[in-house]
């Protein structure tokens, strides 16, 4: 099971998390004026360490928001974190919000600074059985806002949407806007048509994933075809294999949808192949941070 570990770093010091303090003026609890990341972390080394971090970059500029520190001393951050929480497999949460001003005001005033605050979490390290990733999805539809491209902690409709899927037995909501896929609720969504996996192109309507830009680098490896391309409703739900990636859950293969088995029921031979590469490529796309 996922856990709490104990150090956290906020505004400039590492501190027991349970210390940890933030002002009820903070503009991410008044308006979630904030962005995130996830991070995992593979033995003790951060995974995909520089692709988060341009991610985190691209968040901030759009909400323009200055980047609070620079990449050397994010590395450093993490560095701290890991070696403070013994290591092995984590979750680390980044999250910078704009800050505490004395007057809540919609328009930023520019006078306060922002807040940045890291915490990890333990996470069980992945078995290497495909078949320990097999989970049942429902879909939804997609209620969120139009920047869905932003990683914004403004989560509440996927909180619901991932809720609602939790009710029906499920794990993760799989979301439709227009009769269209367009991802999970903290997940991207690839589906198998005609032996190519299809993921819906980069838009404001879908994050950019940073596992499903890992997928478009190991499908090739293991002789699989991965491309950007709109995915209908009824392609998804004639396709006999999906997929899921995040960092949080990793690759995961979705057998049942709506309460049908999806193919056989089981992780399909392409799920099969490419959870194998994803699982032991994890070492070359994760990096050592030192503090
Ligand atoms: N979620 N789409 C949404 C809406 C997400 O929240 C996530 C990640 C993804 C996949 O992005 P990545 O591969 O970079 O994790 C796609 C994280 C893990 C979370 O909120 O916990």
């Amino acid at each position: 099971m996922a856990g709490g570990a104990d150090i956290a770093w906020l505004d400039g010091a590492f501190l027991p998390l349970a210390q940890a303090r933030i002002s009820p003026l903070d503009r991410g609890f008044l308006f979630a004026d904030a962005v995130y990341e996830v991070l995992p972390v593979y033995e003790g080394r951060v995974y995909r360490l520089e692709q988060h971090l341009d991610r985190l970059e691209r968040s901030l500029r759009e909400i323009r928001l200055p980047p609070p520190l620079t990449r050397e001393a994010w590395r450093s951050v993490f560095g701290g974190l890991v070696a403070r929480n013994g290591r092995g497999d984590l979750l680390i949460y980044l999250q910078v919000s704009r800050g505490a001003e004395p007057e809540r005001s919609h328009v930023p005033r520019g006078i306060a600074a922002p807040t940045v605050f890291a915490f990890a979490s333990k996470v069980p390290p992945p078995l290497a059985d495909p078949d320990s990733r097999a989970i049942a999805c429902v879909t939804s539809a997609d209620i969120r806002w139009g920047r869905c491209d932003i990683k914004s902690t403004a989560l509440l409709a996927n909180v619901l949407l991932k809720w609602r899927a939790q009710d029906a037995g499920a794990v993760e909501a799989v979301l439709l806007r227009d009769d269209m896929l367009t991802e999970g609720s903290s997940s991207s969504v690839h589906v198998l048509l005609d032996g190519v996996l299809l993921t819906p192109p980069q838009s404001s309507a879908v994050l950019p994933g940073t596992t499903r830009d890992v997928l478009f680098e190991i499908a090739p490896r293991c002789g699989i075809e991965c491309r950007q391309e709109a995915v209908p409703e009824a392609a998804l739900r004639g396709s006999g294999e999906v997929l899921l990636a995040s960092a949080g859950g990793g690759l995961r293969s979705v057998v049942a949808l709506d309460g049908r088995p999806v193919g056989d029921g089981r992780p399909g031979p392409a799920f099969r192949r490419l959870y194998r590469c994803w699982w032991e490529s994890r070492r070359e796309f994760s990096t050592e941070c030192s503090e």
